[in-house]
């Protein structure tokens, strides 16, 4: 059995400081918003599994068929020796990369999920003798603090996370990643496509209902963090496009109007009859904008692949 090493990067406290001040801002706005980041405790990531199996949700297929597709093309470009993935879940398609990457010695899931990442970090090293796994508690979207692990390196942000970024925040986060790269490393994005009107929606509004349960998840992450009582059934989930700025926006909208009480902040938020709190945008990208946003943080995108029906794409830049 290969190390298994977990590493918080931020102490509990600064995660529930970073909650409250969330919450405090998020309800505090009007329109009412929330991360999406908290979607994510070990109940939001089990849900999140169960989108990615729905017949509605392509996003995850379409990956997987590019990878399967193109790892062996990505190994002898990046001749990677480390792998960082960046919000890596339960890295169930990091494992084409893996077996791909016959030169691999340290794999770093990153996530601010423990529960998944201990799920998948124990299992991997379980599996993978001279493999060694180190995990990290963290936010990608702080300072990324990296172990010091041989090159070259290759970081993944894979499943169209980045979208889930808004643009100025997309834009900073491109540039903390390009700092992370030395010459010869590369970062390996993936991204959903733009695409037909009711293909992506019926994508993060399934008939089973999951994607409501994991959109209503964030309100009992603020009950049981925050001492807040949200009734989740007093709201309903609703996905809808953006032509704009072309994502898709998630939001709950109240059913009534109601008062909810957050203890821990010394709150109460009033919801009118029909108000709506976003909870997420999933943006959907074109080739040119990609490379656009690479470009502004001075990474070069020299591969460019997608899923036979063009749902999806991979990228691979490399520091300009
Ligand atoms: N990469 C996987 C999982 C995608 S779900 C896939 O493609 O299927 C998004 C993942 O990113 C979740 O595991 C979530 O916990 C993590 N995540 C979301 N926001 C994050 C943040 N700000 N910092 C670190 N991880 C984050
Ligand atoms: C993690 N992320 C890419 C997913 C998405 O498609 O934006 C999260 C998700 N939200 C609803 N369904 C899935």
């Amino acid at each position: 059995m290969s190390p298994f090493l977990l590493t918080r990067t931020l102490p509990e406290d600064a995660t529930d400081a970073a909650l409250r001040a969330d919450v405090l801002h998020g309800l505090g706005s009007d329109p009412k918003t929330l991360p999406p980041k908290w979607f994510y405790d070990a109940h939001g990531s089990e849900l999140f599994e169960k989108i990615t199996e729905l017949p509605e949700y392509y996003p995850t297929r379409a990956e997987r068929e590019i990878l399967l597709a193109r790892a062996g093309e990505i190994a002898r470009a990046t001749g990677a020796r480390t792998l960082v993935e960046l919000g890596s879940g339960s890295s169930e398609k990091t494992r084409h990369l893996l077996d791909a990457l016959t030169g691999l010695r340290t794999y770093v899931p990153v996530d601010v999920s423990e529960s998944a990442l201990t799920q998948a970090g124990e299992a991997l090293a379980a599996e993978r003798p001279g493999l060694d796994v180190h995990a990290l508690i963290a936010d990608f979207t702080g300072g990324l603090a990296m172990p010091d692990t041989p090159g070259p390196r290759l970081v993944a942000f894979l499943g169209g996370t980045i979208g889930n970024l808004l643009p100025a925040e997309r834009a900073a986060f491109l540039t903390s990643v390009r700092a992370l790269l030395s010459p010869g490393d590369a970062l390996l994005l993936g991204t959903d496509l733009v695409k037909d009107e009711g293909e992506l929606v019926a994508a993060y509004d399934d008939a089973a209902g999951v994607t409501a349960a994991f959109d209503k998840n964030v309100l009992s992450v603020v009950n049981r963090e925050l001492g807040a009582d949200f009734d989740p059934g007093a709201f309903a989930h609703v996905a809808l496009w953006n032509p704009e700025h072309e994502w898709i926006e998630m939001r709950l909208r109240s059913l009534a109007a109601q008062t909810v009480k957050i203890p821990a902040l010394g709150l109460a938020v009033d919801f009118a009859e029909g108000e709506e709190l976003r909870t997420e945008v999933s943006a959907k990208f074109r080739e040119e904008g990609v490379r656009g946003e690479l470009a502004a943080a001075g990474l070069d995108l020299t591969h460019w692949w997608t899923d036979e029906k063009g749902r999806f794409a991979l990228s691979l830049s490399t520091a300009g």
